[in-house]
């Protein structure tokens, strides 16, 4: 009696087990469970917030399009709370560091930031329809015209850190893809936003050619040889982050709209 009454006991759990898989499963791994249809059929189909990660982490390079599954996803994240909580969680470690920092009085302790979704936000560009968040492709005559137009907002906390940086020393150095013909508009929109002073507003010019990379090294370079010490350097690309001279720490801002190589 005992025997059955035990084993009875077993076939229960198990079956229990069985039918209530999905909500026994810890909350850090249900997230997965989308990608996994009933009886562990695969569905393809993106898991955005896995997508984002591996973007964030330069795992997935060179992509052209936000996948269009997530085009609601990116956009979510991009106007909520979440990207303005990753991007000051980022600030908030950049002025930890340059806390730590001893700064010559020599004025060539320099920051090096890069432009667009770093210093000034495109989101409002980005949000429009007819671009997507970065699910539509890239159009440069209508990006052109949203640039020339200087009314690009400040990234979430880029200000704060530009101000904090200056009140301790370290200078400005803006690095940005932006093409040479658009200074005037680009000067005036840093000024517009609260940005008004810096050691060296470097854009892209005619000869300026190759890849961002290259670009962005070549520029530093020089700023090396000019004798300034680039104590920490950020970014939303990791083109602004890699090759040479990218200085004693760098910071990597969020961005899952699109890739700069
Ligand atoms: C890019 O945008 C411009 C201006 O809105 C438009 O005239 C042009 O057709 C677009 N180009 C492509 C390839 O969609
Ligand atoms: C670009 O290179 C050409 C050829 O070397 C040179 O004549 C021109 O002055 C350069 N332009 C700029 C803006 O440096």
């Amino acid at each position: 009696m005992r025997a059955i009454f035990f084993f009875l006991l077993i076939s229960m759990a198990a079956a229990t087990a069985k039918a209530s898989h999905a909500q026994s499963i810890p909350n850090q791994i249900h997230p997965l469970r989308p990608t996994a249809g009933s009886a562990g059929r695969h569905v393809p189909q993106i898991n955005c917030l896995s997508w984002r990660l591996a973007v964030e982490t330069n795992n997935i390079q060179n992509w052209k399009l936000v996948p269009l599954q997530c085009e609601s996803y990116v956009g979510h994240y991009m106007l909520g709370k979440q990207y303005r909580d990753d991007c000051n969680a980022v600030v908030v470690a950049a002025i930890q560091y340059a806390k730590t920092l001893k700064i010559a009085k020599d004025g060539k302790d320099v920051w090096v930031f890069d432009i667009d979704e770093t210093t000034l936000s495109n989101l409002p560009y980005y949000a429009r329809s007819d671009v997507a968040f970065g699910a539509t492709k890239f159009n440069g005559t209508k990006f052109d015209g949203w640039t020339r137009e200087g009314k690009a907002p400040a990234v979430p906390g880029a200000l704060f850190l530009y101000r904090t940086l200056l009140a301790m020393g370290i200078k400005p150095v803006f690095i940005t893809g932006t093409k040479e013909e658009f200074r005037q508009v680009r000067i005036a929109n840093l000024k517009k936003v609260g940005y008004h002073s810096w050691v060296k507003l470097i854009l892209k010019g005619v000869n300026d050619t190759g890849s961002s990379v290259m670009y962005k090294s070549g520029k530093r370079a020089e700023l090396v040889k000019a004798g300034y010490r680039i104590v920490g350097n950020i970014g939303d690309q990791w083109s602004d982050l890699l090759g040479d001279f990218v200085g004693d720490r760098t910071f990597k801002l969020p961005d899952p709209m699109y890739y700069i190589g």
